[in-house]
């Protein structure tokens, strides 16, 4: 297990940087491509984080060949036909998107395959998916309690469906889209909540055109409908990842927390179904600047954001918006530790079932930083502790921190270092390689040393 150690920041931060590609659409254009006829270019993933690594891994298991270049990774797609059956079970890791969104594109291929994962991954609710991929036909069980996994998928005929998740959840949203371009008619989702869109932004540029609109079923609360044509014939693309939004947040927070600091994060993921983080850090007061840098066409938009180092206030966050920042609150849990009065966080009992349960756990990291923290079925209550007078100590107590194998606490743990008295040391650093592999260095980096 490997320990690595953060702050106190002794100066204010200061710097330009970049953030790896973003996961989320990584795996969207790796699966996509490798259904899809002709090559798939995708660039900005020089050193693909774990989870991006399992998807890699899927795709070759079923016989996809994924070349990895300096510059670019290909998917030599050879359409839905050239999957063939996997020789072993697939391990995911500790990844749920190569778990759900995988199960969707096998869900029609006329094989059988064993998903399985770590023991995280080995803990995830897949009922979410399994439900709708057995209404549209497919032969899909778990073989853990209760639809967790490992996953047995024996895919088959699809038909269309409208499906309403009951949870807001943008893999089971893709795992059916999936499943749904190779079943007969046409597949709808209703969602009551939005949440990241990049599979349907994503599509039409693998030649498969997405209706979006406002579904029929108003009354049962759907607000957003996507529907796509079975039958699909996707043709492979060239897309360059924007920087991921998930990852720049740390070092959003980071300049935040440390007075007098000013770093600019270049390249960055805007979707808007992303950036919650950003309507809520204003909110609590902080001076966040955003230029679109690309063009406006772009499946999705790019640009540059400028943090510099702010007073923060506590602010109550809905459960409306929970979903456009639900992989950020862990940072924005160490955020409202380091704020001017009370943080409440509900609407997220998803975190309770992500890498870990983050409720219990960042409770459990910051009551052991001495902050007073309250722990809510679907959220939490974070009393700030502010320190901003020059000279004074910081606010959080130093020490050492758990991850928990999970890499949005190790690296929220890290920045709550640069404010820790005498610094936070993570046991099971590693975690962090899930999604941003080099974190601690570029962290250390804006440090100056
Ligand atoms: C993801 C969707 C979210 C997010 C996860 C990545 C995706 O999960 O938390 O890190 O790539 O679709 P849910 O769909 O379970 O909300």
């Amino acid at each position: 297990m490997a320990r690595e150690c953060i702050g106190p920041a002794t100066r204010p931060l200061h710097g330009e940087l970049e953030v790896p590609g973003d996961k989320s659409i990584a795996h969207r254009v790796l699966l996509l491509g490798g259904v899809a006829e002709g090559v798939t270019r995708l660039q900005n993933c020089k050193v693909p984080g774990a989870d991006v690594r399992s998807t890699i891994g899927l795709l070759r298991a079923v016989g996809i060949i994924v070349r990895e270049g300096a510059d670019e990774i290909r998917v030599a797609g050879g359409g839905w036909t050239a999957l063939g059956a996997p020789v072993d079970a697939i391990d995911c890791g500790n990844s749920g998107t190569t778990m759900r969104l995988g199960a969707g594109v096998l869900a029609g291929r006329p094989f059988a395959a064993r998903l399985t994962g770590d023991a995280s991954l080995r803990r995830r609710p897949m009922s979410r998916i399994i439900e709708p991929l057995l209404s549209m036909g497919a032969d899909i069980r778990s073989e853990g309690d209760r639809g967790l996994p490992p996953l047995i998928v024996r895919g088959g005929a699809l038909r269309g469906v409208v499906h309403r998740p009951a949870v807001a959840s943008a893999q089971v949203k893709s795992a059916v889209l999936l499943a749904g371009l190779q079943a007969s008619g046409e597949t709808t989702v209703e969602e009551r909540v939005p949440t990241r869109d990049h599979t349907e932004r994503l599509l039409p540029a693998f030649g498969v055109p997405v209706r979006t609109g406002t579904p029929k079923a108003r009354s049962e609360g759907g607000i957003r409908s996507i529907t796509i044509a079975g039958g699909s014939v996707l043709a492979g693309t060239s897309l360059t990842l924007p920087g991921d939004f998930s990852s720049a947040a740390f070092f959003i927070v980071a300049a935040l927390l440390v007075p007098g600091s000013e770093v600019v994060i270049h390249n960055v993921g805007l979707n808007p179904t992303r950036t919650g983080l950003l309507a809520v850090l204003a909110r609590m007061g902080a001076s966040v600047e955003i230029e679109q840098t690309n063009a406006a066409t772009a499946p999705e938009p790019v640009g540059s954001i400028r943090v510099r180092g702010e007073s923060l206030r506590g602010v109550t966050v809905e459960p409306e918006l929970v979903p456009r920042l639900i992989d950020e609150v862990p940072i924005l849990c160490v955020a409202a530790a380091c704020a001017e009065g009370t943080t409440r966080i509900t609407g997220a009992a998803e975190l309770r079932v992500k890498e870990s349960d983050r409720i219990t756990v960042m409770a459990r990291q910051l009551r052991a930083r001495g902050v007073v923290v309250e722990e809510l079925p679907d959220g939490l209550v974070v009393e700030g502790r502010p320190s901003r007078r020059p000279g004074s100590a910081p606010p959080l107590r130093g020490g050492v921190a758990e991850s928990g194998d999970d890499h949005r606490v190790a690296m929220a743990m890290a920045v709550a270092g640069l404010v820790a008295e005498a610094g936070i040391c993570i046991d099971g650093a590693e975690a962090a390689d899930v999604s941003f592999p080099g974190f601690y260095a570029r962290l250390r980096s804006l440090l100056g040393g």
